[in-house]
């Protein structure tokens, strides 16, 4: 959501199982990949920033799948959500994505803390101008990144209607509002990170 669009808690919690499920099925690889780049660089304690944090859904996931020391920094527009029972010992910073770069300068770490740029169901509302603060702050810490549940443009209705491609047409127009890349988000970050010399995997 974005602008005058609030992603409401009551929507979130709406979403939840179903978006559970999602990431077993699609991100299922991704902690356990992001442990063990955790392992091979000494055991280090994760830093994660989780941006457009929500309700907490993402650190609940993926805290009990990294068995590694963590830290969470729980970042959202909407102070509404940032509320200490959803995030429970985390830092609670409102900010936008576009402030990461002064977020993170201001974020002190210590020598053997490895820095996570994380978000779930984020990528797909943010503007090119934030996907680029997304890539140069990730590569300019040398942070790795985890994102998760973005929309591809892959959307199939259950049951099946005649008519489905006309709401698949409204939803896909919702999503590239005001220019924004909409579903083509996590190939357009994917592309500034290895321009920026990181490695990806999707
Ligand atoms: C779809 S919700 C996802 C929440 C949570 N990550 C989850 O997986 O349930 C998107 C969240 O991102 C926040 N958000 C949207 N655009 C943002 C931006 N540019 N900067 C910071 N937060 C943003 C919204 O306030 C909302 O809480």
């Amino acid at each position: 959501m974005s602008g005058d669009r609030r992603a409401g808690r009551d929507w979130l919690a709406l979403r939840s199982s179903a978006d559970t499920a999602a990431r077993d099925r699609g991100a299922g690889d991704l902690p356990r990949r992001l442990a063990q780049d955790s392992w091979a660089t000494g055991g280090r304690r994760l830093v994660l920033v989780d941006l457009g944090a929500g309700t907490g859904a993402n650190r609940r996931y993926l805290a009990p799948r990294l068995p590694v020391r963590q830290r969470w920094v729980s970042v959202d527009r909407d102070a509404d959500h940032l509320r200490e029972e959803d995030h429970p010992g985390a830092e609670l910073v409102g900010a936008e994505v576009e402030d990461l770069g002064t977020l993170l300068a201001g974020l002190v770490l210590e020598d053997d803390d490895r820095l996570v740029l994380t978000c779930s169901a984020l990528l797909d509302v943010l503007t090119d101008g934030e996907l680029t603060v997304l890539a140069d702050e990730t590569a300019r810490h040398d942070a790795a990144g985890l994102f998760s549940l973005s929309v591809t443009g892959e959307l199939e209705l259950t049951p099946g209607h005649p008519d489905d491609h006309l709401l698949r047409a409204a939803f896909d127009d919702h999503q590239r509002r005001d220019a924004r890349p909409g579903p083509d988000a996590p190939g357009r970050l994917a592309r500034l990170l290895r321009d920026r010399g990181r490695e990806t995997c999707e």
